[in-house]
């Protein structure tokens, strides 16, 4: 089933009130994705500017993926967050990564919503269960990392904080399945939680062999996306190592792994380019140099590519 028919079917089925805490880039698109399955969505966003521009922003997206344009009609975007969480099944909080913060907020939704409703976080990378540190009811506070663009990336990962109840994981699971994505479970707290890791451990080495000029930037991208990058979205690296066998596995460990890159924290090649002012897209050039055309190529391949994989997802 693809993930606008479950929208579909999600729509004809009674739905919860569901607030976003914070309407940027990320508390846009989830609002916009409760709302397409369905769901009545209240917005808190404290910047005027910001907030006059959400419903804008859904619009966007809703044209991009060629959703029901009477969407927006069941988001409201309010100015204060006892409005917007007073009736609230379920709010998501996608306010600024700072933890101060998060944890006002979360303090703050503590007593406004109702005691019923579950809290999650959409945080990047900071545990869930310091952000619901000093709580009375942190059984309710669980992490629901969605990626960029939430439209068109389907994984949110739900992350089990140290007090996270049972009852919050699977109501949590139960309302994205519900709403066309795919959840995974995550057990542990930890930062990068399991997609990010993974794909920082890539990172790792990437960096590592560029510094060491065993190639260049342009070259280690296209080995990836001309090799395994190509089998990635039908085939992960778990059910890899059992299609070629775990016994090859072994062998190839025994000789790759020693020689990984062991950095224990970030690559000094990395920190030498951040503070020359090599920031990548937003500077002109990072690992390569950048001109304004080739970053607008980037930008488009990535959307049409996602576009064209969500209308493919099983
Ligand atoms: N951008 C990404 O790719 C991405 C991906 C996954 C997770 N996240 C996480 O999602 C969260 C939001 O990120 P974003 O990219 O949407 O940021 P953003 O800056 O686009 O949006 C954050 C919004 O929160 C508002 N805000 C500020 N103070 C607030 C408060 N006290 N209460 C409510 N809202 C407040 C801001 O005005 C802003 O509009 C962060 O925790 C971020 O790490 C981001």
């Amino acid at each position: 089933m693809t993930e606008s028919s479950l929208e579909d079917q999600a729509v004809t089925q009674p739905r919860q009130p569901i607030a976003i805490i914070g309407g940027g880039l990320m508390g846009a698109g989830i609002a916009q994705i409760f709302a397409a399955a369905g769901h009545q969505v209240k917005v808190f966003e404290p910047n005027a500017e910001v907030r006059a521009g959400v419903l804008d922003r859904v619009r966007d997206v809703l044209k991009l993926v060629s959703g029901d344009p009477a969407t927006v009609d069941r988001i409201t975007v309010v100015d204060n967050m006892a409005e917007a969480v007073a009736d609230a099944f379920y709010v998501t909080e996608a306010a600024p990564e700072r933890l101060d913060l998060k944890r006002a907020i979360f303090a703050q939704l503590e007593t406004l919503a109702p005691r019923t409703a579950i809290l999650a976080s959409n945080t990047s990378v900071i545990p869930i269960t310091r952000i619901a540190e000093g709580l009375a009811t942190p059984d309710r506070v669980v992490g629901t990392h969605w990626w960029n663009p939430p439209y068109l990336v389907p994984l949110v990962e739900v992350v089990q904080a140290a007090n996270t109840s049972a009852a919050t994981i699977d109501t949590t699971m139960a309302l994205l399945r519900g709403i066309g994505k795919k959840p995974a479970h995550v057990k542990k707290d930890l930062p990068g939680f399991v997609a990010n890791r993974l794909q920082h451990a890539l990172w790792r080495e990437a960096i590592a062999m560029v510094a060491e000029g065993i190639c260049d930037a342009a070259t280690l991208d296209d080995c990836v996306k001309s090799s395994f990058g190509l089998r990635l979205p039908v085939l992960g690296p778990l059910e890899n190592a059992d299609l070629v066998g775990l016994d090859l596995t072994l062998d190839i460990h025994k000789t790759i792994i020693p020689e990984l890159d062991r950095h224990a924290g970030p690559h000094e090649f990395l920190e030498k380019l951040v503070a020359e002012g090599k920031l990548g897209f937003k500077s002109g050039e990072g690992f390569r140099r950048w001109t304004k055309p080739e970053i607008e190529a980037v930008r488009v391949r990535l959307i049409n590519h996602l576009v064209a994989a969500r209308q493919k997802t099983p």
